[in-house]
């Protein structure tokens, strides 16, 4: 018989809604409770893709915009195989923002559609739950300053906001809402029951192919 697979974990979210704590909290609970996890997050900033991409969102270099929403999803694809074969070794991953911030900080630009941004991460590994964690503006504002790589302003950020709201609508893909305001605590509880139920029905369903 198969070994039986990891869960696909993604976390979304804007801008200080606390992904990272929360992915990190996430992966402890796991391992605690005994089922292996590893956390991913993208841009995955250490390849050769992901240096470029990093000296853009730090504006030591300009990218053109199509070009970047390219590199974005190709430093994705680059990771596909170490994906699949961890998953298939059974081991959870979870993934701070996947083709979603891809879609929604890139059509948050002028001239570009939904479709357009999608096209490139289609068939990407389909993550088996997809947290967005929901902070409002004057909330997040609350939570410090924006810093100063680029899309870290209030107006952008607000725009993609939208677009993720546009995408949550997609019924293809399994959606929770987390509401971020709460305490890091309450929070987490609430990540870790959507999480284990996946992990545990994961086991035993195929992994999909994102937006096919
Ligand atoms: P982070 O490393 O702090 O999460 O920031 C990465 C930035 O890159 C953040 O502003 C979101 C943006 N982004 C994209 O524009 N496209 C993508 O595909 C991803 C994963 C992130």
């Amino acid at each position: 018989m198969a070994s039986k697979r990891g869960a696909l974990v993604v976390l979304e979210g804007v801008d200080r809604a606390g992904k990272t704590t929360q992915c990190k909290k996430l992966v402890q609970a796991l391992l605690e409770s005994g089922r292996p996890a590893e956390m991913m997050r993208f841009p995955d900033r250490s390849t050769t893709i992901g240096q470029l991409i990093s000296a853009y969102l730090e504006k030591k270099s300009d990218l053109e915009d199509h070009t970047v929403h390219l590199l974005f999803s190709a430093n994705r694809w680059e990771l596909v195989p170490v994906m699949k074969k961890k998953l298939e070794q059974g081991i959870t991953l979870v993934v701070d923002r996947y083709a979603f911030s891809g879609v929604a900080f890139t059509s948050a630009k002028p001239g570009f559609t939904l479709d357009w941004c999608m096209k490139p991460d289609e068939g990407l590994p389909k993550p088996d739950l997809v947290m967005f964690l929901q902070l409002n503006p004057a909330k997040a504002a609350l939570r410090g300053q924006f810093g100063t790589e680029r899309y870290e302003t209030s107006a952008f950020q607000k725009a993609v906001h939208e677009k993720f709201e546009q995408l949550m609508k997609d019924s293809s893909v399994n959606w929770k809402v987390i509401d971020a305001s709460q305490n890091i605590e309450g929070v987490h509880n609430d990540i870790r029951t959507h999480s284990l139920n996946v992990v545990n029905e994961a086991q035993n369903t195929p992994l999909g192919e994102l937006w096919r």
